[in-house]
């Protein structure tokens, strides 16, 4: 049998496709779009959906040990900021034709992945401001392109995420802010927890470009606006001076300015670290997958009184 009558329609729908791509407009739920967008697309929006989720352990941590009623609230509200943050993701990711417990079930089951940062220890107080700092600086500087992406609902998610990671952001900023105006003691805790994280965050951004197999095509398509060598250059750069303002040292000997290139020179991350952590063999990549799957356990009566009380209330609808 011929396929000839189907070949022209498919040719303008990629077509059209290409078009809305190269103007830099939106591609939106009920557009076609080529199968390996959509893949890319469900792949990227579920991991970081995964990571907002999982972001939350970390510092989940020291809610009950904060130092202060202010602090307290602060930590709490930017917690819960990230399973909002999820849940907005999970929604964008659930618009390309996936439900929301396929994506659970795929982290669950080791099939996707989340950030690496999120399987480093919080040791210290210091912590929770260089986590709002450094790894939610860093994030910011990922995500801002993110909200020009070319998936509509993603894009339109970002909006919104990034507005709530600023704070986040500061907030971090301005603990850490407050612990190098106390003793030293607390200084050499902020010293120490910077030390801790400063490579982690720059792993955040992902491989090398030359080592990124999924960079170039998602640039092509507009889901990435830039490269993840691109961001981390931007992150160091825009880093450098608030580390001097807070005065910490940032861990690494071959930082410094490069009047040619009119950026920082950085030293080399440890790529086969990231490597064993994307892997699943970072310091805590156990004990935050065992810890959402007994949270995952622990709310099955909540979604199964959801699905219940959805059941009753159609059925209720129906003999009206
Ligand atoms: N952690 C875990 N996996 C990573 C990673 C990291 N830091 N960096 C790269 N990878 C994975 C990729 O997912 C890919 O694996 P896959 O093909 O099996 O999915 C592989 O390593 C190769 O990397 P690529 O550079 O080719 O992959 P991408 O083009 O997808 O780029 C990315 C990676 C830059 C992380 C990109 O996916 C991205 O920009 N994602 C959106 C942002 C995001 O997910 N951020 C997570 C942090 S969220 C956060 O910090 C918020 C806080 O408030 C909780």
């Amino acid at each position: 049998m011929s396929t000839t009558p189907v070949e022209p329609a498919e040719a303008a729908r990629q077509a059209a496709f290409d078009a809305t791509i190269a103007h830099h407009d939106r591609i939106e739920p009920r557009d076609w779009m080529p199968d390996g967008y959509r893949k890319t697309l469900i792949r990227q929006i579920a991991q970081h959906a995964h990571s907002e989720i999982i972001g939350m352990q970390p510092e989940g941590n020291w809610i009950g040990r904060a130092p202060s009623l202010r602090r307290k609230a602060i930590l709490l509200a930017k917690v819960q900021d990230e399973a909002g943050h999820g849940l907005y993701l999970y929604s964008a990711c659930e618009t390309l034709g996936i439900a929301r417990s396929e994506l659970v079930d795929m982290l669950l089951s080791g099939r996707q992945k989340y950030s690496s940062i999120f399987n480093y220890p919080t040791l210290s107080y210091a912590d929770v401001g260089t986590i709002g700092w450094l790894v939610d600086g860093a994030a910011i500087c990922n995500q801002v392109p993110l909200c020009r992406t070319s998936y509509g609902p993603y894009g339109r998610a970002m909006i919104r995420i990034c507005k709530e990671e600023s704070f986040h952001q500061r907030q971090g900023y301005e603990l850490l802010r407050t612990m190098m105006d106390g003793t030293d003691a607390q200084r050499a805790m902020v010293q120490e927890s910077v030390d801790r994280f400063w490579w982690p965050s720059l792993m955040m951004f992902g491989p090398p470009d030359a080592e990124s197999p999924n960079t170039e095509q998602s640039m092509a398509w507009g889901v990435k606006r830039n490269s993840n060598d691109e961001l981390r250059q931007k992150f160091v750069d825009m880093t450098v001076p608030q580390a001097q303002a807070l005065g910490v040292t940032l861990p690494d000997p071959a930082l410094r300015w490069n009047a040619e290139r009119d950026h920082h020179d950085f030293g080399e991350p440890d790529w086969s670290e990231l490597t064993a952590v994307i892997r699943g063999n970072g310091p805590c990549n156990t004990e935050r997958m065992a810890h959402r799957r007994a949270a995952h356990e622990d709310g099955a009566w909540v979604r199964e009184a959801a699905t219940a009380f959805a059941a009753r209330s159609a059925a209720k609808a129906g003999a009206r």
